[in-house]
């Protein structure tokens, strides 16, 4: 791989053992891919931030790391496995506090910004069109290459880290004009309501896709930036697809045909989703009834205002039922906002708690049992395909207007 003079001097040690290091694994990485060389990055979004998904040797790596190492540029980080203000009332173990503390003060020193969420493009960290960046978290990178333009691949854990040391990462993938084009082809042919429509649509398509990039066509103009989210979420879930393109919609797709860098699309790889698809893929993926639902968890990825908002419309004037636990997950910069406009004060009201910078996903395994938390409800497909592998409960899912009626009571 070709690299600048200065970016062998990184590899040669001239700046330290962690941008050695860094480096090192950037360019065997590069290698690997048959990437010809390095491109800055302008910012780095990190997983791994927590001590249940870093494990033993991505802690032992990111400490290493911290003792030299800075970031070169922006760098954030992804939800952690507990929320850090609300833990021990939550029932987590002061030793996990500890130990996410301890990850904290070493992306503190290398000069990341704590934010802890999957959307960091909603609170601050937006890249530009055509920008490369180095993110982790499949629906932000999804995110960042669909509705934004920016470029970046799937990252890991290391590799993030790597490029947010360095200012570089390898260019391959989604950072070549030729790798981002659409080559699969979806008709919607019904209407979609709302996110947890989108969420179910991109469901179905990501099992279809795997890897590839699908062009939407049939997604109306006056479709939501949340609605972009749940459904790229969604279809990093159940495919690892990790861009696409709504024609007339997404930056990259002015037309069909420029989204498909201008090559036809064969009807092999053109499908269809009716009301039909919409209705089983939903029904596929619950396996409750709402009745026996004990814990709902809404806002994956992270919640914005204005599905916080929504949400205070939706349980104002209702209570969450005794036996319900309730959460809306988010960062912890959208709850302020929150609690600034007042929709934090109707949640809390109604038993809904705001949970802030956190995942179910990386929670310790089976923490909803050790709880008392069987059985899931949730608006989001990437939600209930993750509390059911990680935290082992059955889920119904569908949309918040669908169970509200399950796990609340009128207020009169
Ligand atoms: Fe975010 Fe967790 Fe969902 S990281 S996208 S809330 S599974």
């Amino acid at each position: 791989m070709k690299l600048t003079k200065e970016e062998q001097e990184m590899l040669d040690g001239k700046y330290g053992d962690s941008v050695q290091k860094a480096m090192e694994l950037l360019v065997a990485v590069g290698e690997c891919y048959d990437a010809e060389e390095l491109i800055p990055v302008a910012s780095a979004h990190l997983s791994g931030a927590n001590p249940i998904s870093a494990g033993t040797g991505g802690k032992r790596l990111i400490m290493e790391m911290a003792e030299t190492g800075r970031f070169a540029v922006p760098t954030t980080t992804n939800p952690t496995s507990l929320d850090p203000w609300a833990w021990r009332e939550m029932g987590f173990s002061e030793a996990l506090y500890r130990e996410h503390a301890a990850l904290f003060e070493a992306f503190g020193k290398m000069g990341g910004f704590l934010c802890n969420t999957c959307i960091p493009y909603l609170i601050g960290h937006a890249p530009r069109m055509r920008e490369h960046v180095a993110w982790c978290e499949s629906s932000a990178v999804i995110y960042a290459n669909a509705v934004l333009g920016s470029r970046t691949n799937r990252e890991g854990g290391p590799t993030g880290l790597a490029a947010g040391i360095t200012g570089r990462t390898p260019a391959y993938g989604y950072h070549l004009d030729e790798k981002r084009h659409g080559n699969l082809k979806m008709i919607v042919r019904t209407e979609l309501k709302g996110d947890t429509d989108y969420a179910t649509l991109g469901y179905f398509v990501g099992t279809i896709a795997q890897d590839r990039v699908p062009i939407f066509t049939g997604i109306p103009h006056s479709v939501s930036r949340d609605e972009l989210k749940c459904l790229g979420a969604a279809l990093a879930t159940s495919g690892s697809v990790a861009h696409y393109h709504v024609v007339g919609v997404t930056p990259e797709a002015p037309t069909e045909e420029a989204a498909s860098g201008y090559k036809k699309i064969s009807s092999s790889d053109t499908f269809e989703f009716n009301s039909k698809d919409l209705e089983e893929t939903e029904e596929s993926i619950t396996k409750i009834e709402p009745e026996k639902v004990d814990l709902v968890v809404l806002g994956c990825p992270h919640a914005s205002i204005d599905q916080i908002k929504n949400y205070a419309g939706a349980f104002s004037g209702k209570k969450v039922k005794n036996k319900v636990e309730t959460w809306i997950l988010t960062s912890n910069i959208v709850k302020k906002y929150a609690e600034n406009v007042g929709y934090a004060k109707i949640l809390e009201s109604t038993g809904v708690r705001l949970v802030s910078n956190t995942c179910p996903s990386i929670m310790p395994r089976d923490f909803f049992k050790s709880r008392g938390y069987s059985a899931l409800a949730t608006d989001s497909s990437k939600m209930a395909y993750y509390a059911s592998a990680v935290q082992n409960v059955l889920c119904y899912y569908g949309s918040l207007e669908k169970f509200i009626d399950a796990v609340t009571t009128e207020v009169r």
